[in-house]
This record gives structure tokens, sequence and C-alpha cells, in this order.
């Protein structure tokens, strides 16, 4: 994984038909995805269950790029081997989840992963002060953790903004999850985010049978970002 702050767009596939994950991986990286975001939740740091390290290890196969796993669990550090054996290439954990974020953050490295660290929306960026040097992303929540198809909460623009500026020269991406839209993508975008995760808005209108939606939802988000960049 080479670095840059190239705008990459990731599919999250909590919005992908579940009885078909490796074929829906498969289409969104033919339709143009960057990573694939995989969200992984509890029931208990977040209100909804969907799936754990066996699902990760069983879509593996079918993603040729970059897996980004996105941890909505408490706790993390028991599970942090079993999402890298499953073939994750970034884990990321929420800074709420415990209070050692930052050994959870080097047993993720420990493992052979590019670490990410997670902010809530009612988390401020200080969370994270301590720990930019330790990460390799960090996930600023645009909704409230727990489903697709919310909301965007406008007050994490400037939250993005202020992180851009604290990050600096590090190479840490800075990436946005929660109703990512193209009009949303244009605010995150000018920013300073390089990472746009988007679940409904990438899988609208299409399907494993008829993917060609994914591929314009894809190019509508990434156009809205790169225009506002410039
Ligand atoms: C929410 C997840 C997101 C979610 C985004 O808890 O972390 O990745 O799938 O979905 P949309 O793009 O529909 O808001
Ligand atoms: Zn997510």
């Amino acid at each position: 994984m080479e670095f840059s702050r190239a705008i990459r767009i990731a599919p999250s596939i909590l919005s992908a038909d579940f009885a078909a994950f490796g074929a829906e991986c498969a289409a969104i990286e033919a339709q143009g995805a960057d990573w694939v975001h995989v969200d992984v939740m509890d029931g208990h740091f977040v209100p909804n269950i969907t799936f754990g390290p066996a699902t990760c290890a069983a879509i593996r196969p079918h993603i040729r790029g970059v897996m980004d796993v996105h941890l909505m669990i408490a706790p993390v550090d028991p599970h942090v081997e079993a999402f890298a054996r499953a073939g994750a290439d970034i884990i990321t954990a929420h800074v709420e989840a415990g209070p050692h974020v930052h050994r959870t953050l080097q047993a993720i490295r420990a493992a052979g992963c590019k670490a990410g660290v997670a902010l809530n929306p009612g988390t401020g960026i200080e969370a994270v002060e301590y720990l930019l040097d330790l990460v390799d992303l960090v996930l600023v929540m645009t909704v409230n953790p727990g489903f697709g198809g919310q909301e965007f909460i406008h007050s994490q623009v400037e939250k993005v903004r202020r992180l851009r500026a604290m990050i600096g020269d590090r190479p840490v991406h800075l990436e946005v999850d929660g109703g990512v839209t193209p009009a949303t993508a244009t605010l995150v975008a000018a920013a300073g985010a390089d990472v746009l995760v988007a679940g409904s808005a990438v899988f609208r209108g299409g399907s494993v049978t008829d993917p060609a939606p994914y591929g314009a939802n894809i190019r509508a988000i990434r156009e809205a970002a790169e225009t506002a960049r410039r």
C-alpha cells in the first residue's frame, strides 16, 4: 500500500446483499472502488450486529485490493489477531472502545496490519493527539456508528478540517464514514479527507446482476470530492 492523499472511495458492504458478499466485493472493485470497507458490529459497542472474522476470511479471496476493517466492538484486543489472520489490510478501532486504545493500536501493528483509530461524532480531536505517530489512518464518524443510511452530521466537517491540520505531514489517511453522498463528499474533501466511505450512496440502484449503477455512484462521489479539492 503506497501512501498518497489521492481521493479513495471505500464502499461499505453494510449496504451490500449479505447473501452475496463475495460477488458484491468483486462487483464494487470492478466498478471502480479503491478499498472495500467492512463494518464489524457487536451489539454492545453499537446497537447492531453484523459479522466477525470468519466472514472477513470468507470474503478476503474475493477482494483484490485493500480490505479496510472497521471494528465497532468492545473489547477490541482479544479479537485483533483473528481479524489480522482473516486478511485485513487495515484494522480500525474506536478510541471510545476501551481505556487502552494505545495498546490496541500497537497490537494491530504487531499483527502486521495498518492501524486506524476512529472517533464518534461526540469525541473531540484531542483524543487522538498522542496517537498520531502510532496510526496509519484516522476515521471521523459523520454519523453515529451502527447503521447505514443515516443523515450526515455537519458539525464533523470542522472536525475533519482541524484533524487534517493536526496530522500535518504524517503519512496518515483521513477517512470519513457515514452519510457520504456527492454533496457531502464535497464538504469533507474540501476540509481535507482523502478516504470516503459510502454505503447506501454506492449500492443504491444496483445489484450483483446489474452493477453498473455502483460504478456511476462511485464516479459521482469521486468527481464531487476531486472537484472540491481543486
Ligand atoms: C456505520 C458504518 C458505515 C456505514 C455507512 O456505522 O460504519 O460504514 O455503512 O453507511 P452510509 O454510507 O449508508 O451512511
Ligand atoms: Zn464503517
